[in-house]
């Protein structure tokens, strides 16, 4: 293994653990990861040339069989996590992400912290009064649910009317979409965090308004920076171009990575879109297969 690969593969690995909340390791600075991919190096270079090819190894993980989950299999798997996980392959498209963009401010907290401090800021945003209309036309808030510790995060556009009474995001018939989506990528929806830009209903399921955005936009912040998912996947244009801040349509931002603090954000058609024009689905299916085999999960369709 070259030099350079092992330095990448530590600093990702680095980045990773503390993404999910591994509080004893440091963060991990360009000095450390050149220091502890030195001295890989160096017990990598000091092993008898007999060494035996580990190339062909088997892979650590097992792979996903093609098919639904087995309910009883994942019940078992580690906290949140899917079951393969190959670090090699997701190294290998980290170059296609556009934007480096600064890490998450301040420090990743445990899972229990997390859970707390998203409590915390759900009472918050339930008491929250910023725009007129939308807290006095709304049932209740909703202010997401899942992991609090993710990989994968779906971050959804506002709030419709089933939403609105039950104060769970996407419940409704682009809710079960949705839930299919995730299931085809062999996650459970407890596995992974959903939300939404606004949270409350914009009435007659009209687009959040710009001053509605902005208002929210320092609980969906917070709520990033408390989850600091691997991956993030916008559903439609507005949570797009709002975590963006781009004006791009999702045809154009659909396709390739792009980056929100440590976080791969992936942009595909929001699944009230694919109920009105199914034929988008292979494209959708598209951009989650992409991000998949990023993530070294193995989907075999
Ligand atoms: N559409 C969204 O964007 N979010 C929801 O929670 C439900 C429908």
């Amino acid at each position: 293994m070259e030099a350079e690969q092992i330095q990448e593969e530590v600093g990702a690995l680095a980045a990773h653990l503390q993404r999910i909340g591994i509080r004893w390791l440091p963060k991990p600075q360009p000095e450390s990861v050149a220091k502890l991919s030195a001295e890989i190096v160096g017990a990598v270079e000091e092993l008898p040339a007999s060494s035996p090819d580990l190339s062909s190894a088997p892979p650590a993980s097992p792979t996903v069989p093609a098919g639904p989950p087995s309910t009883t299999s994942r019940s078992e798997e580690p906290r949140n996590r899917p079951p393969s996980v190959r670090p090699a392959n997701r190294l290998a498209s980290v170059a296609s992400v556009e934007v480096s963009k600064e890490s998450y401010p301040g420090a990743s907290l445990s899972s229990d912290d997390r859970s707390s401090a998203l409590q915390q800021l759900q009472l918050e945003v339930a008491e929250c009064t910023r725009c007129e209309t939308l807290s006095s036309c709304r049932k209740t808030t909703v202010f997401g649910e899942g992991a609090s510790s993710p990989r994968f995060v779906f971050f959804g556009e506002g709030p419709g009317a089933d939403e609105d009474r039950t104060g769970r995001p996407f419940v409704g018939r682009a809710g079960q979409l949705l839930t299919k989506m995730i299931e085809a990528c062999t996650l459970k929806r407890e596995q992974v965090y959903i939300f939404n830009t606004v949270k409350c209903r914009p009435p007659g399921n009209r687009n959040p308004e710009p001053d509605e955005l902005a208002n929210c936009r320092p609980y969906y912040q917070s709520q990033f920076n408390i989850l600091r998912p691997e991956y993030i996947v916008c559903l439609g244009s507005v949570s797009a171009q709002e975590l963006l801040q781009s004006r791009l349509s999702v045809g154009r931002l659909r396709g390739t990575f792009h980056q929100y603090h440590d976080s791969k954000v992936l942009v595909t058609y929001h699944p009230a879109y694919l109920l009105r024009n199914p034929a988008a689905k292979k494209a959708a299916w598209q951009d989650l297969q992409l991000m998949l085999r990023d993530a070294g999960i193995d989907i075999k369709r």
